[in-house]
């Protein structure tokens, strides 16, 4: 049931699409005339309502899709194909707590608020006030911003900003964290230090001249374990007896990095039974790369 205040995916039989809040009294202006929001509140989701002429548009239930994609822009976005990959990535679910810079229009932002629940919880960092403010207004709509800490703030100067420390709003331990700001590498000292050891990290860039300057980084950082990757989508006409793919395609919208904090340095311990002086420990590698306990070198895994 649609219900005022909520959101509604309106779609003519051309399939133009608006997301659009619900406000009783309101109209919408369309290219098939004018549509009011008292005959879309009437129909309901599922239901049709007809413009002023006569048009019908379909009244449809946003998905997280819908709502990723329909935020209101200023800045460039992430779009759901890689939103998709990254949350798997991070491991984004029920209870996380994950950080997240910068919030431009808050695409990814809404889409994690979705996902941690009322459990978890979502500190995006903004430095610029007026992207920061559309985020937040981004995600009221979607009905997400409870569970999302805003910080207007330069992630230059750490994650915890001032006043912050031990209280409910503190980052500190994470569970994951994303980046998505121009030079990412002058950065990982600071997301280091508010993810807890182990953490996967992830970042979007949009030229590969970045990923090198990031890669180089990362070389001498407290991360590991780095994947570098691009997703394309191919779309299909769908068309039962002429299906074939779409002639354009959006071929790049960045590469994305994801990479593993490293935690403590592994340091295998000495056995505690003395050895022989001079004798290998207990399943240290020999010259020929073979370990006293496998008999076999370390085979790397597809
Ligand atoms: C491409 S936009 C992020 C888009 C966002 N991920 C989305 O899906 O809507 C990059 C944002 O990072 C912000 N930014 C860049 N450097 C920053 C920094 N050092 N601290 C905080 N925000 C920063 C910019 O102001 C900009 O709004």
């Amino acid at each position: 049931m649609l219900e005022q205040g909520q959101l509604a995916l309106l779609v003519s039989q051309s399939g133009t699409r608006y997301l659009r809040l619900i406000v009783p009294g309101e109209a919408l202006h369309t290219q098939d005339g004018v549509l009011s929001m008292d005959a879309v509140l009437a129909a309901g989701y599922g239901g049709v309502a007809a413009s002023h002429l006569g048009r019908p548009y379909r009244v449809i239930r946003p998905t997280l899709y819908d709502l990723a994609k329909g935020v209101k822009r200023a800045t460039q976005i992430i779009y759901p194909k890689d939103i998709g990959y990254i949350v798997l990535k991070l491991g984004i679910g029920p209870g996380t707590r994950v950080v997240e810079a910068g919030s431009g229009s808050g695409s990814l932002t809404l889409v994690m608020a979705w996902l941690v629940g009322d459990q978890g919880k979502v500190y995006t960092f903004e430095r610029r006030a007026e992207f920061s403010r559309l985020c937040g207004d981004n995600l009221d709509r979607a009905g997400v911003g409870q569970r999302v800490v805003r910080f207007h703030h330069d992630i230059a100067d750490g994650f915890v900003p001032p006043g912050v420390e031990a209280t409910q709003d503190d980052p500190s331990g994470a569970d994951a964290l994303f980046l998505d700001v121009r030079t990412p590498w002058d950065y990982l000292d600071q997301a280091a230090s508010v993810v807890a050891p182990g953490s996967p990290i992830g970042f979007l860039l949009p030229t590969a001249n970045q990923v090198s300057d990031l890669l180089a980084a990362l070389e001498t950082s407290p991360f590991e374990d780095v994947e570098v990757l691009e997703i394309l989508v191919r779309r299909y006409k769908p068309v039962a007896e002429r299906l074939r793919p779409d002639d354009r395609m959006v071929a790049h919208t960045g590469y994305l990095m994801f990479a593993r904090h490293k935690g403590a340095d592994f340091i295998p311990p000495e056995p505690a039974l003395a050895r022989e002086p001079g004798a290998p420990a207990a399943g240290a590698a020999d010259q020929t790369g073979q370990t006293e306990q496998s008999g076999q070198p370390d085979q790397e895994q597809p």
